[in-house]
C-alpha cells in the first residue's frame, strides 16, 4: 500500500546577534548566574535587535531551511507559522514572511499554541500534505518573547529568549509502515482549565496591549514531566516502536531539570537528548525547530534517524511528533 508522507526536507535556524548572559541579567534584576544555572540550566539568551520583529527572525530561518533543502520559495504551497509574539494583532505574521520570501501564491497562516506551537503547526501541515492539499509546506516557529517579559519579575524574565526555526516539509511516498521516512505519528492536547498557570495578561480584546508573561512556575513544572512522558507514550502507541527505537529526543527547551526528568522517565539515555536550553533559553515555539536544526547542522541527527519531538506550554497545551529523517 502506498501512502503520502510528509518528508522533512530542509532545516533552518536563526538566533539574533545580541547575547544576554546571566551576569548581564543580574545587573538589572535580583538574580545570579549560580541560581539560574542550577535551577534552569540556562547560561545565556539571544535578544532581537530593536529593529527586528518576529517575521524577520522567521524569514531568516525559512530561508535557511529552503537553502538546506535546495528548494526555491516558488515551490512552497503553504506557510504555517507558530508564534505567540506576532508582529501585529493582525494580519498573520506568516503572510509577512510569505511576502519577504517573494511568494506570490499559496496560503500562509499562524497557529497559536505558545511553547507547543511548533508541534501543532507540524501536525497541521502534515495533515494538509496527507490530504493531498499541499506538496510543499514551510513550518516555522518564531518568537520575540523578550518583548512580552516583565523585566522586574525575576521569576520569569530570566527564562526566555528570542529566535526562530523552520522545517520544509515535502510530500513523499511510503509503504505505510513505521519504517517509512517522514512524520509517522502526532498527538496534540489542550486543557483550558489550566489557563492561569501561564498566560500573558493582555490582548486586543481585553487590555488593548500585548501584556506580559505571568507564570506559576512551580505548578507548571509539576505538570511538565508527567504530561510530556505520557504524550510521548501516546505518540508511540500503535506504531510497534518504543523508546529504544528512537535515536533522538528533541524536546521543548524550558528547563534542564524538566529535560532530564522527562528523559529519565522515558528511559532515554542523556546523550540521546538534544539540549540547547543553556545557549538559547526558552524560545517558546522556536525551541523545538531550533534544537532540531542545531542537531542536524552539527551532524548529530542523520538521515534515517528516528526522532521524537515534544513540547508543553501555556494553554495548557502539550504534544509530540514522531518522524524519521
Ligand atoms: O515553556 C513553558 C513552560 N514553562 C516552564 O516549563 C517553566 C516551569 N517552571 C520552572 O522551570 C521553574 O519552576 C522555575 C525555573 C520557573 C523556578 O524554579 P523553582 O525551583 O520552581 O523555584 P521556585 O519558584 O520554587 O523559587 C525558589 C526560590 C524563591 O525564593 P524563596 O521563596 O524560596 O525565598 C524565589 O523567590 O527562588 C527565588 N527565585 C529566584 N532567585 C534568584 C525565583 N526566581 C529567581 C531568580 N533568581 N531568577
Amino acid at each position: 500500500m502506498t501512502v503520502r508522507r510528509s518528508i522533512l526536507a530542509g532545516f533552518g535556524g536563526y538566533l539574533p546577534e545580541r547575547v544576554m548572559t546571566n551576569d548581564d541579567l543580574a545587573k538589572i534584576v535580583d538574580t545570579s548566574d549560580e541560581w539560574i544555572v542550577e535551577r534552569t540550566g540556562i547560561r545565556q539568551r539571544h535578544i532581537a535587535a530593536d529593529d527586528q520583529v518576529t517575521s524577520d527572525l522567521a524569514f531568516e530561518a525559512a530561508k535557511a531551511a529552503l537553502t538546506d533543502a535546495g528548494a526555491d520559495a516558488a515551490e512552497v504551497d503553504m506557510i504555517v507559522l507558530a508564534t505567540a509574539t506576532p508582529d501585529e494583532t493582525f494580519p498573520a505574521t506568516a503572510t509577512k514572511v510569505q511576502h519577504q520570501l517573494g511568494m506570490t501564491r499559496g496560503a500562509a497562516f499562524d497557529v497559536q499554541a505558545v511553547c507547543t506551537g511548533f508541534i501543532f503547526a507540524l501536525a497541521t501541515a502534515d495533515n494538509f500534505i496527507k490530504a493531498g492539499q499541499a506538496e510543499s509546506v514551510l513550518v516555522i516557529g518564531a518568537e520575540t518573547f523578550t518583548r512580552i517579559l516583565d523585566w522586574t519579575d525575576r521569576s520569569t524574565c530570566v527564562l526566555f529568549g528570542d529566535g526562530a526555526g523552520a522545517v520544509l516539509l515535502r510530500a513523499g511516498e511510503g509503504d505505510g509502515s513505521f519504517q517509512d521516512r517522514g512524520i509517522l505519528s502526532s498527538t496534540l492536547h489542550s486543557d483550558g482549565s489550566k489557563h492561569d498557570l501561564l498566560y500573558a495578561d493582555g490582548g486586543p480584546s481585553t487590555t488593548q496591549n500585548a501584556g506580559v508573561v505571568k507564570m506559576e512556575g512551580r505548578q507548571v513544572f509539576k505538570q511538565a514531566v508527567t504530561n510530556l512522558a505520557a504524550v510521548v507514550g501516546e505518540t508511540l502507541d500503535g506504531t510497534g516502536l518504543d523508546m529504544s527505537d528512537v535515536d533522538w529526543l528533541v524536546p521543548h527547551q524550558a528547563n534542564r531539570r524538566i529535560l532530564d526528568g522527562t528523559a529519565k522517565k522515558l528511559g532515554m539515555a542523556a546523550e540521546k537528548v538534544v539540549i540547547t536550553v543553556g545557549e538559547h533559553a526558552n524560545t517558546s515555539a522556536a525551541s523545538v525547530p531550533l534544537a532540531l536544526s542545531t542537531a542536524v547542522a552539527d551532524g548529530r541527527i542523520k538521515p534515517g534517524d528516528l526522532i521524537m519531538m515534544e513540547a508543553m506550554g501555556s494553554g495548557m497545551t502539550w504534544g509530540a511528533s514522531l518522524a524519521r529523517l
